[in-house]
């Protein structure tokens, strides 16, 4: 009788080797039934859609039509960078003839994009920030690309994707696509966050790290501090607390996807206020601070507006803006606590 096959010291290194993306979803879902194909391929589209944004970011110095401006001005009132177009298109292109996502809403889209063939049966809708931290890419600093996926309520006849308009609770999956030294994919289906790696010899995202968690404290603050003359005084409160306390540190990139990686990995606390010019804060809600809010609730962080959680906030429109206060939930609730004692204060000094 024929010994059976032994696996050898090599299974161990292959195993890690072949756990990419895909497979992890399946595992993730514990299921090998349709639905679970469908949101391993979808997954597996935004990994070529990341591996295509990294490969052209690689080369930007030297490629023609990568770097600086189109000229023109996005729905944000924002100068658009030529990555941000070509980085838009890739994400629908990735999704053509993939029977899977319908329509896509993006940071640079005034209204979501529709792929006909796949909506039929295509009932995930795919809502992205192609590059986040654009400001970055002509000095070949670290960029991002965010995304969240949702189920398609009804038919959506009139084609203004009303049913976007739903809290982060209605978010399947939410992810981001970090650019930096190496290229780093960070996804959540809501059962723990896990990392893959770009190795680019293969050409897949290789499990990096799973079930990743936040510590609950964590010595970086992460703000923009040229805006402290237009925050309200209890932002204000918080940053004379951390001057004024060792044990913190400074480190803002303006790339919101480094930052929030960073405080995934190390503890700490991300804000981007309402400022004077834009009280109702820079970051959107849908592409930008729903999914890093969902990421981090699932490390065992928190995210909210300053005051509202932020996966409970319904935007009245699809690029609506949010404060956003995001990291380890010990700093957070510190920022929180000098929004409430400034909201006790008014309320105290209102005239009766
Ligand atoms: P985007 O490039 O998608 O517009 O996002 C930029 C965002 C975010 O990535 C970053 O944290 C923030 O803008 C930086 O804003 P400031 O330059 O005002 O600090
Ligand atoms: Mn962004
Ligand atoms: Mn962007």
């Amino acid at each position: 009788m024929t010994k059976p096959y032994e696996p050898t010291i090599h299974q161990r290194s292959l195993d890690r080797d072949c756990t990419t993306l895909s497979r992890h979803v399946l595992q993730q879902l514990k299921s090998f039934g349709p639905n679970a194909q469908d949101l391993s391929a979808l997954m597996n589209r935004l990994a070529l859609a990341g591996k295509l944004i990294a490969r052209r970011l690689s080369r930007a110095g030297i490629v023609e039509g990568v770097l600086g401006f189109t000229g023109d001005e996005n729905v944000q009132g924002e100068t658009v960078k030529k990555m941000d177009v070509y980085a838009n298109d890739v994400f629908i292109s990735v999704f053509k003839q993939s029977g899977l996502v319908c329509r896509l809403a993006s940071e640079e889209m005034e209204t979501p994009y529709y792929i006909p063939e796949n909506c039929p049966i295509g009932r995930y809708t795919l809502l992205y920030d192609p590059i986040d931290g654009s400001s970055n890419i002509d000095t070949n600093l670290n960029v991002g690309s965010i995304f969240a996926i949702r189920q398609q309520e009804g038919n959506d006849e009139t084609g203004e994707a009303l049913d976007l308009l739903q809290n982060g609770r209605k978010q399947l999956a939410a992810g981001y696509i970090l650019y930096g030294p190496s290229t780093v994919l960070v996804y959540s289906l809501g059962n723990g966050v896990h990392a893959f790696t770009l190795d680019p010899s293969l050409g897949e995202f290789i499990l990096w790290q799973e079930n990743i968690t936040v510590p609950e404290h964590g010595p970086v603050y992460s703000t923009n501090e040229g805006n402290f003359w237009q925050w309200e005084d209890s932002y204000r409160d918080y940053i004379r607390y951390v001057h004024r306390h060792e044990g913190y540190t400074g480190r803002y990139s303006g790339a919101l996807v480094g930052d929030f990686h960073r405080i995934l990995l190390q503890g700490g606390v991300f804000l981007y206020p309402g400022t004077r010019k834009k009280p109702e804060g820079k970051l959107r809600l849908l592409y930008e601070t729903a999914p890093l809010g969902f990421l981090m609730e699932q490390a065992g962080g928190r995210a909210s507006t300053g005051s509202e959680n932020i996966l409970d906030v319904v935007p009245d429109k699809l690029h609506q803006r949010t404060p956003f206060v995001v990291g380890s939930s010990e700093d957070v609730e510190l920022v929180e606590s000098f929004v409430q004692e400034r909201a006790r204060e008014a309320r105290d000094t209102a005239p009766v």
